[in-house]
């Protein structure tokens, strides 16, 4: 393929970025590239390290310790964090919490661009996040912005921590979903906010096959035009 694409995933927690995303990539020929497991590992450092997330002086000075990098294997993308493999630690509750609470820290937010911004001019690729359209590749031939009702959200992902093994009621799950909504799109910096030209997919009603199926409609008809 000597023309790249770039798909740009954006939505809130539980939409099904990453399903959708690593279906694409996998139907496609792209690499996914997951950047919530970035800021994943960023909050991990820094509860590992007994920092305040929410300092965001505190995370500065922690920021020049990290060493992050993505590597692709069979088993798909893998967080490498200071050289150890951290992808299975950073998918618990509690670094989630860690996760977005550096996220909305300015500085986290440049150190974790440049590599980014490098991903998406490297390869063809498909990469989700919530600033994926609007900072990171405001270019992306597609932009797609999934979306799903916080409780439907909510849903899966007390399904989702409850075959992880981890003791939550749906309640609590579906008050962390909306708290997370909040901070994520109410954030000074790269708002999680749809791009101006983002495609919308509600998915509160489809299933994981139907979603692919009407994002490579959208997607293939996209590119057909452009190329
Ligand atoms: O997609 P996720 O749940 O793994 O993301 C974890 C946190 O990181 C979430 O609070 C939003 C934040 N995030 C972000 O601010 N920008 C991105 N591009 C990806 C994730």
């Amino acid at each position: 393929m000597n023309q790249k694409i770039r798909i740009a995933i954006d939505g809130p927690s539980g939409s099904g970025k990453s399903t959708l995303a690593k279906k694409i990539a996998h139907e496609l020929g792209l690499v996914y590239v997951d950047t919530g497991a970035l800021y994943r590992a960023v909050g991990l450092y820094v509860k590992r390290a007994g920092a305040d997330p929410a300092v965001g002086s505190q995370i500065a000075t922690l920021l020049p310790q990290i060493q992050l990098a993505l590597r692709y294997t069979e088993e798909g993308q893998r967080v490498i964090l200071n050289g150890e493999d951290v992808s299975g630690l950073i998918r618990t509750s509690e670094v989630t919490v860690y996760a977005t609470a550096v996220s909305a820290i300015p500085s986290v937010r440049k150190f974790l661009l440049e590599m980014q911004k490098r991903m998406a001019g490297e390869d063809s690729v498909v990469m989700d996040g919530r600033d994926i359209g609007t900072v990171i590749m405001p270019d992306a031939d597609v932009k797609l912005f999934l979306e799903a009702s916080p409780a439907k959200r909510a849903h899966r992902r007390f399904l989702e921590l409850q075959a992880k093994g981890e003791s939550v009621t749906e309640e609590e799950v579906l008050a962390a979903v909306m708290q997370r909504d909040k901070a994520d799109s109410s954030r000074d910096v790269a708002p999680a906010i749809p791009a101006e030209d983002a495609i919308f997919i509600d998915n509160s009603q489809l299933d994981e096959a139907q979603t692919l199926s009407k994002a490579l409609e959208i997607i293939r008809e996209k590119l057909r035009r452009l190329r």
